[in-house]
């Protein structure tokens, strides 16, 4: 099993691109089952998780072909995918799949918008925590499906079609107000979404169904309207960039204390984040599609919380806490998303930070001194295994980080990136 060996070697200094954004590639992706016609998308980046929705998909008899490569110099923008979702043979999720990705759930909208029958396995709980569907469920129930889960598996039938329905979601959940504004675009009558997810990619999948004719206002906001049609038509569409991969590397300049410009990227789908590094006494100018950051190295600790768009996000939160640790004084993380998405601390501790941790909530006693000690080290999930690579960019010897198939699952080209800005870092079969 691959591991990658990083040691600390100084600042991060240059470029970095960035490439599309999975988690609006993957419900793209998904939404692509309600068109019975050609689809050409850009700027899909080439990283596991999507693998495994092309996988979710052909097994249902859709047709992918991909071409153009990602490289270091333009993300994924020349990589182009063509999908034929007219021959769907199939509306069934199974297992195998939906248990390696959790999206996978959001095939079900649109298979039963266009088919009238979906069976999707129960996604079940995951290292970040329990993640139920309960949301998505009782939304489509209300579009008229007639939902059963037995075996694992949901079953959800609606032979005379879905309805439109006012819709209020009890907890602010991106999943879910993606499945319904996708199975929505095909039902009979006006769908309104309140408390829906405000975050950039909810947007660009809006943006996406609209172009493929499908009625939607006030997305971006927190009700969201939609007014079904009769069918979608084929369509060319560019995905936005990664927002997560952006912060993520913003924070290996500051960490490292680099300069970087990441480019390719709207600042404003970071304005939360840009905002705390601002904080942190990082200094960060930004442009139409690119900002920079630079830093003295005399970082402030900073209190934050994570939260649903436009607050901090939570697929940042790991990454954060590394950089916590070079910041003078205590900083307070609290995770408000999921419940158990703190294990990237104990690994940290590995590495000598000095965390204290108390439920969702991690007191990090820093210093601009602090060093962390390379160690070998165990990635638990995707954006954990994003805080260790960080952690391991500034730290004092060889880090190894094992299980690296979790950054494998979101990050495109993610070590030919960092080492054409200057960080030592490779991928490895054994120790070497
Ligand atoms: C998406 C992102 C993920 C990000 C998360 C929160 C994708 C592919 N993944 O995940 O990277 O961390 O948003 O920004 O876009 N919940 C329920 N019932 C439901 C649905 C959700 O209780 O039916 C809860 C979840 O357990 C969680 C919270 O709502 O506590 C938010 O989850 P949600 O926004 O749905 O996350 P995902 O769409 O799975």
């Amino acid at each position: 099993m691959d591991e990658i060996l990083i040691k600390g070697n100084g600042p991060i200094n240059g470029v970095i691109n960035i490439s599309g954004a999975k988690n609006a590639a993957l419900p793209i992706l998904a939404a692509t089952i309600l068109i019975p016609g050609k689809v050409d998308i850009n700027n899909v980046p080439k990283i596991q998780d999507i693998e495994s929705m092309y996988n979710l998909l052909q097994a249902m008899g859709v047709v992918i072909s991909t071409s153009g490569e990602s490289t270091v110099s333009t993300g994924s923008l020349l990589r182009k995918v063509e999908i034929d979702a007219q021959g769907v043979n199939k509306t069934e999720a199974p297992y195998d799949m939906v248990r390696k990705m959790r999206a996978s759930i959001l095939v079900l909208g649109p298979l039963l918008a266009r088919f009238g029958s979906a069976k999707v396995s129960l996604p079940g709980g995951c290292a970040i925590g329990d993640r139920p569907v309960d949301i998505h469920l009782q939304a489509l129930a209300a579009m008229g499906a007639d939902i059963v889960i037995e075996s694992g598996y949901i079953t959800a039938t609606a032979p005379h079609g879905l309805h439109g329905a006012i819709i209020y979601c009890p907890k602010v959940s991106v999943g879910a107000t993606e499945n319904i504004m996708m199975a929505a675009s095909l039902a009979s009558g006006t769908t309104i979404i309140q408390n829906a997810a405000q975050e950039p990619e909810i947007s660009d999948l809006a943006n996406f169904l609209r172009k493929a004719g499908a009625e939607i206002v006030g997305d971006g906001t927190r009700v969201i309207t939609i007014q079904g049609v009769e069918r979608l038509r084929s369509l060319r569409y560019t995905i936005m960039s990664d927002r997560i991969e952006a912060g993520t590397y913003a924070i290996a300049g500051a960490i490292t204390g680099g300069s970087l410009r990441i480019n390719n990227i709207d600042p404003k789908s970071l304005i939360a984040f840009l905002d705390v590094l601002q904080a942190m006494n990082i200094c960060v100018d930004i442009g139409d599609n690119y900002f920079d950051i630079r830093t003295n190295g005399k970082l402030n600790a900073v209190h934050i919380e994570t939260g649903a768009y436009p607050s901090f996000p939570t697929d940042l939160q790991a990454q954060i806490m590394a950089l916590m640790c070079v910041a003078e004084g205590e900083s307070i993380l609290t995770e408000h998303i999921f419940e158990n998405r703190m294990m990237h601390v104990s690994e940290l501790k590995r590495m000598k930070a000095n965390i204290e941790l108390y439920g969702n909530k991690a007191i990090i006693h820093g210093s601009h001194n602090f060093k962390f000690g390379g160690a070998p080290v165990m990635a638990t999930d995707l954006r954990a295994s994003a805080c260790l690579v960080l952690a391991g960019l500034a730290a004092e010897g060889r880090t190894l980080i094992r299980r690296v198939y979790h950054l494998d699952r979101g990050y495109e080209l993610m070590q030919e990136k960092l080492k054409n800005c200057g960080a030592s870092i490779e991928r490895i079969n054994e120790i070497a």
